[in-house]
C-alpha cells in the first residue's frame, strides 16, 4: 500500500478561514466532522442518496459525503453551526422549532440547509418548489409533514 499524500487546504467555513492538512481526496464531511469538530453535519449513507450531509457551498446545497476536500479551497462554506449568520437560516431554524420538525434530529441540518437555500432563491416557493428541494432529504422517523410546514411558515415571516 502507498503512503498517503497530505495535502496543507485552507476552507473558508461558516466566515472563518481554517487550515487543513489532509488526503485531498478525503470527502468534506470527514474534514467538517473530525478536523473541525463541526459535528452538525450528519455523515448517513455516504453514497449522496440522504441528504444528512448537505452543507451550503456559495449560498446552495451540496452534500458533503462523496465530494473531496480539495474541491472546495476558495469556496464559502457554511454548515449548520453558522446557518444562523444569514437572516433566512435563522428564521428556517426557528420555524423547525416552532413546527417541532424534528424527531431524533438526524436528518434535521441537512434539511434546515436545503430549506435556507431555497428561500434564499425563492423566498415565495409554492408546494412543489419545496417538495423539489426537500426530496433529496430522507427522515426515517416522518417528520416530513412538519417540515413542510415549518419550511412554509418561514418563508411567509
Ligand atoms: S451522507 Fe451524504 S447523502 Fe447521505
Ligand atoms: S427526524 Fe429522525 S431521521 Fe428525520
Amino acid at each position: 500500500m502507498g503512503a498517503r499524500h497530505l495535502v496543507t487546504l485552507t476552507l473558508n467555513v461558516n466566515g472563518e478561514m481554517r487550515r487543513v492538512t489532509s488526503d485531498p481526496d478525503t470527502p468534506l464531511v470527514y474534514v467538517l466532522r473530525d478536523e473541525f469538530k463541526l459535528k452538525g453535519t450528519k455523515l448517513g449513507c455516504g453514497l449522496e442518496q440522504c441528504g444528512a450531509c448537505a452543507v451550503l457551498v456559495e449560498g446552495a446545497p451540496v452534500l458533503s459525503c462523496v465530494s473531496p476536500v480539495s474541491a472546495f479551497e476558495g469556496k464559502s462554506i457554511t454548515t449548520i453551526e453558522g446557518i444562523d449568520a444569514n437572516d433566512t437560516g435563522s428564521r428556517v431554524q426557528a420555524a423547525f422549532v416552532t413546527y417541532s420538525a424534528a424527531q431524533c434530529g438526524y436528518c434535521t441540518a441537512g434539511l434546515v440547509v436545503a430549506a435556507t437555500a431555497l428561500l434564499d432563491d425563492n423566498p415565495s416557493p409554492n408546494r412543489v418548489d419545496i417538495a423539489q428541494a426537500l426530496t433529496p432529504h430522507l427522515c426515517r422517523c416522518g417528520s416530513h409533514p412538519r417540515v413542510f410546514r415549518a419550511v412554509k411558515a418561514a418563508a411567509k415571516s
